[in-house]
Formats: structure tokens, sequence, C-alpha cells
């Protein structure tokens, strides 16, 4: 299955560009089943959840043309409205083709997401706003079908701000009827990005990035245009990797307004992030000193996904950092490989307790989902020695040729099959 093997405690240097965000992307991809036309995606990243994405299109009879980081669909001809299991299993987003697929064909069937690494992970907020919207959702022995005569927009008041539901909700509403207002939406950046290619392509859309989201459905849509926006959960990683080895390293093609609950965070750590228009310039200042508590929190909260990344520094900084994590159940798989490298961390439920060591030592640890394992590669390159990390896959998932991006900064990495 392949592994990373690394070795550890040399700094890094130069600089690097950000690839386009995984969690935006994968929503486009399916809003482009909305136009029955062409959309022209610029700035895609290259990573296996994208190619799950595009097989799904491909499946439901989009034709796909991909150029570089360029994703071409034309989806003036769907041949059907399923998904299959397989293609469904192969990453927990493939829920998000609910929604859309619903607003083009006016009905669906597919299979639930695959099970997830990092809990249990319902669907209820998705299906139960789709049933207010006027669909019938009939569940029954692991598939669901939904059947949309007559979809009125409506108030939808979500009870947590989840980044799916906001997504699926915005996607099916677009063909409502009416008016539809998603209340406590989720205000993540990527749900702005997807607000954005729906505006280009003509949808009446607005309020994305607050808390209210609001749909007048029925707009004629047509071919569209979109740049997605830099990964911010990439670029935190990046940087956090950039301080764990010490040296300069400078990150290009970010948003620093998406990254900003994460930088102020490391800046007066003993460390400096220094943030400019399209960049930051990360260096370290001195000895490393833990951040007391860190709450994950929905957007622009701290995120749960940099909370690995995250972790994997503080297992070196000096005193201790107490993590709460509200979001998932189960995000704290990457801790038994982290204290396999020497790391010193204590859970009691939601709560983790890391006091930080003066040394992390090289191991062979797993990667058991895609954060968890590039809180691995961190840990790995602040290590004493050699790792080797395997279940390298989770983190193909969302992060381009990692070792490719590391080694340009000197790292010593590289991949074995
Ligand atoms: C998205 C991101 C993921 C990120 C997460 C939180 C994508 C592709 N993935 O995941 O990287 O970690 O947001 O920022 O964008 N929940 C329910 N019922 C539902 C939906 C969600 O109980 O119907 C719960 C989940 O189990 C979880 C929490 O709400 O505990 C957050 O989930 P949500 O915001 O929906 O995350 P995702 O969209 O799955």
């Amino acid at each position: 299955m392949g592994a990373l093997i690394i070795d550890g405690n040399i700094p890094l240097n130069g600089r690097i560009s950000v690839h386009g965000s995984k969690n935006s992307v994968l929503p486009i991809l399916a809003a482009a089943l909305l136009n029955g036309g062409e959309s022209i995606i610029h700035n895609c990243p290259d990573l296996r959840d994208v190619s799950s994405a595009v097989n799904i299109l491909k499946y439901l009879g989009c034709s796909v043309k991909r150029e570089k980081d360029v994703v071409i669909i034309d989806s003036s001809n769907l041949t059907c409205n399923d998904i299959p299991d397989n293609l469904m299993r192969e990453m927990r987003s493939s829920v998000i083709f609910l929604g859309a697929i619903i607003s083009r064909c006016g009905s669906a069937s597919l299979t639930f997401p695959g099970g997830c690494e990092l809990g249990p992970r319902p669907i209820d907020l998705h299906l139960a706003a789709l049933r207010e919207l006027g669909c019938a959702v009939l569940e029954e022995g692991g598939h669901i079908t939904c059947t949309a005569d007559n979809m009125q927009g409506k108030d939808i008041i979500l009870s947590f701000p989840s980044v799916g539901a906001t997504e699926n909700i915005m996607l099916a509403a677009v063909s409502c009827k009416g008016t539809t207002r998603i209340l406590n939406a989720a205000r993540e950046p990527e749900i702005e990005d997807l607000q954005r290619f729906l505006r280009a392509m003509g949808a009446n859309i607005s309020g994305a990035g607050s808390s209210t989201i609001e749909i007048v459905g029925g707009a004629r849509l047509h071919n569209a245009e979109h740049f997605v926006i830099p990964d911010r959960i990439v670029a935190s990683t990046y940087i956090i990797a950039a301080v764990m080895t010490g040296g300069e390293v400078l990150i290009e093609k970010i948003i620093p307004e998406h990254i900003m609950t994460v930088t102020s965070l490391l800046n007066g750590a003993g460390c400096s992030v220094t943030l400019g228009r399209d960049c930051a310039l990360v260096r370290r200042t001195g000895t490393l000193c833990a951040f007391r508590s860190i709450r994950t929190m929905p957007y622009p909260g701290f995120p749960t996904d940099v909370q690995p990344p995250l972790m994997a520094l503080t297992t070196r900084c000096v005193g201790t950092t107490v993590f709460i994590e509200n979001i998932f159940e189960n995000r704290y798989r990457h801790v038994s490989e982290l204290i396999r490298m020497g790391a010193d961390i204590k859970i009691e439920g939601k709560v983790a307790l890391v006091y930080g060591v003066r040394e992390l030592s090289g191991a062979k640890v797993a990667a058991t989902d895609l954060r968890g394992g590039a809180a691995l590669i961190i840990a790995a390159l602040g290590a004493d020695g050699t790792s080797e990390i395997t279940g390298v896959s989770h983190i193909d998932r969302g992060y381009e040729h990692i070792e490719n991006t590391l080694s340009q900064l000197g790292a010593k990495i590289r991949r074995v099959e």
C-alpha cells in the first residue's frame, strides 16, 4: 500500500504554494450537475477524493476532461440519477451529490456514504432538511431514495451548522419554487466558494459566510467558470510543519483571512507567522511554548481538521496543551501513534492533555485518517531518526503529492511502494 520514509530534525526552508481546496472543489463538482451545460473549474487539486467525485460525475453521464488543474464538466446529458454503493463508499462527501441530483432530476437514489474513521457521521440533518423542502425520503436497507414532485422553498433551521447539510440544502434549493432561507447555516469559506460558483451559473443566492443564506429558486442556469479557493487546511498544515522544524518558509497562494485563527494562535508561542496579501512567512523565533487550551469549533472557530497537525507540534512544546474536540467523536486516533514516537498524551473523552517532551524519536507508525496522517508527518519531521508512515492512501485524499512539496523545502522524505 506504500509508505513514507522521513528522516527528521531537518529545518525546512524555501517557498511552496498551496493547492485548491478539497472541501470546496467536492461540492462544486456536484454543483456542476445543475446547469445542464459546461462548467470550467480551475485550481482543482489532484487528489483521490477529487478522482472519486469525477468518477461519480462520469457514472451519471457527464463528460469530464481534466487538463492539469482545470476540470471541464459537461452535464448536458445525464443518463441516470443513482449512485452505486462502490462509488458512494469511496468518500464521505459523496452525500453532497444527493442535493445536486434532486435539484437536476427531481429524484435520486443512493446508498449511505462509507463508514467514517472519525466516528459516527449521521446525515439526519441533510435528510430532515430535504423532507422540509417537500422531498419524500425513503431510507431502507442502507439505500436512500428521494422523490421530489413539487419542492417548495421555506425556512430551514439547522440545529447545528453542519457544512455538508448546508451545502446539500443550497444545491437542492436552487431548483425549489420560491425562497429558501437556511438559518444557523455553516459559515465556512467553502460555503462561500460554493455560493460564488452557483452565482456564476446564474443562481439567485446570497448570504453565504453569514449564518443566514437565502436562495430564490428557479433561476435559469447557464455555463459557468470558477476558480477554487486555496486549501486553508493544507496551508495550516505546512505552516505547522515549518514551525515544527525551524527554518524559514514562505507559503504562497493562500487567503490569509481563512487561516487567521490558526496563525494568531501560533504567533508569539515561539514562532512568527507574517501574513502578506496572499502568502505567509513562517519563522521560529525561540523555544516553542504550549498553547493552554484549544477548542475545535465551527468556522470561524479553531478548525477540527487542524487539531491533529497542531497536536503533533504541541508534543514538542514546553508545557501542557489541552485540546477539546467538539466536532467529531473519534478524532484522536493519531494519539496512540504519536505516543509510539515518544509523545506524552492522555485522553479523557473529548479532552486530550499533551505534556510537551524534549524530543520525539522516529518510529513505524500508521495513518488511520487524513489529518491524523498529516499529524504523523509533522511529528516525523520533528523527530530524531527515521520514521516510516503507512496508510498513505488516507493522506493522498487531501494533500497533493505531499512528499514532493516537503522535499522542495529540503525535507528528507520519500515514498516507497
Ligand atoms: C466537513 C468537512 C470536514 C470538516 C467538517 C467540520 C468536507 C468535505 N468535509 O465535513 O473536513 O472536518 O466539515 O468542519 O467539507 N452531523 C450530524 N448530522 C448531520 C450532519 C452532521 O450529526 O446530518 C454532525 C457530524 O457527525 C459531526 C458534526 O455534525 O459531528 C459536523 O459535521 P459537518 O459539519 O456536517 O461536517 P462534514 O460536512 O461531514
